[in-house]
């Protein structure tokens, strides 16, 4: 399957997230990865629509919205009027994960669904056949630049042995001696936040790893 690299804006400074994102463009990546945070689900707080509005003039990229939110419904419609075209929720915060993937494609967007580091594969399973992306966190939600946890690339061949067709995304200490693993285990969308923004450039960033998988 395609190599899709996500860049996520969390570790652009937050004064300035409009030139990062025009570098992104310009890099050809394939989705501009956006952190809600709530400060409920996880302790920090980040921006809401309002900013996926703005982001949405400065590139043609399409943006996702990763909500870690205790009520990722409630932003549904926001994120979706502000351009987002992906819409990743996370199975530990609501009772119907199949019904809320149900709506995110009545509304016409493709429908992802997250799990945490301590979270089983097993909770994905049944939601398995009606969405559309697997969210597979590699770090504990709610910061950047963390350590990359080992044990979750086990979690990417559980999914992929589920469903071969199916977009895998992962997200947290991806970098070029990480990418490669994930890669082989069956990932196939790739979120990097600070390892791009401490690249020489994005453009050099994104590059690196788009060849470290081969
Ligand atoms: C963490 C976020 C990630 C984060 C990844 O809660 O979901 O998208 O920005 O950052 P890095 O690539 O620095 O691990
Ligand atoms: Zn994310």
């Amino acid at each position: 399957m395609a190599i899709n690299i996500c860049p996520s804006i969390l570790s652009c400074d937050p004064a300035n997230f409009a030139d990062p994102v025009r570098e992104m463009d310009q890099a050809g990546v394939d989705w501009i990865h956006l952190d809600v945070m709530d400060g409920q689900f996880v302790p920090p707080i980040t921006f809401g629509a309002d900013l996926a509005k703005s982001l949405g003039q400065d590139t043609n990229v399409p943006m996702e919205a990763h909500l870690m939110t205790l009520t990722p419904d409630a932003h549904f419609d926001a994120f979706i009027q502000a351009g987002c075209k992906r819409i990743i929720f996370h199975a530990e915060v609501h009772h119907h994960a199949h019904r809320l993937c149900q709506t995110l494609r009545s509304k016409g967007v493709l429908a992802g669904v997250a799990i945490n580091p301590g979270t089983p594969v097993q909770m994905l399973e049944p939601v398995v056949d009606v969405m559309d992306l697997a969210l597979v966190m590699t770090v504990n939600p709610g910061w950047g630049g963390q350590k990359f946890i080992e044990s979750c690339i086990d979690k990417v061949r559980a999914i992929r042995a589920l469903r071969p067709d199916l977009p895998i995304q992962v997200d947290g200490g991806v970098d070029p001696t990480t990418i490669k693993r994930l890669y082989d285990a069956g990932a196939t969308d790739f979120v990097t936040g600070s390892y791009l923004m401490k690249a020489p450039s994005i453009a050099e960033g994104v590059s690196k790893l788009r060849s470290a998988c081969g």
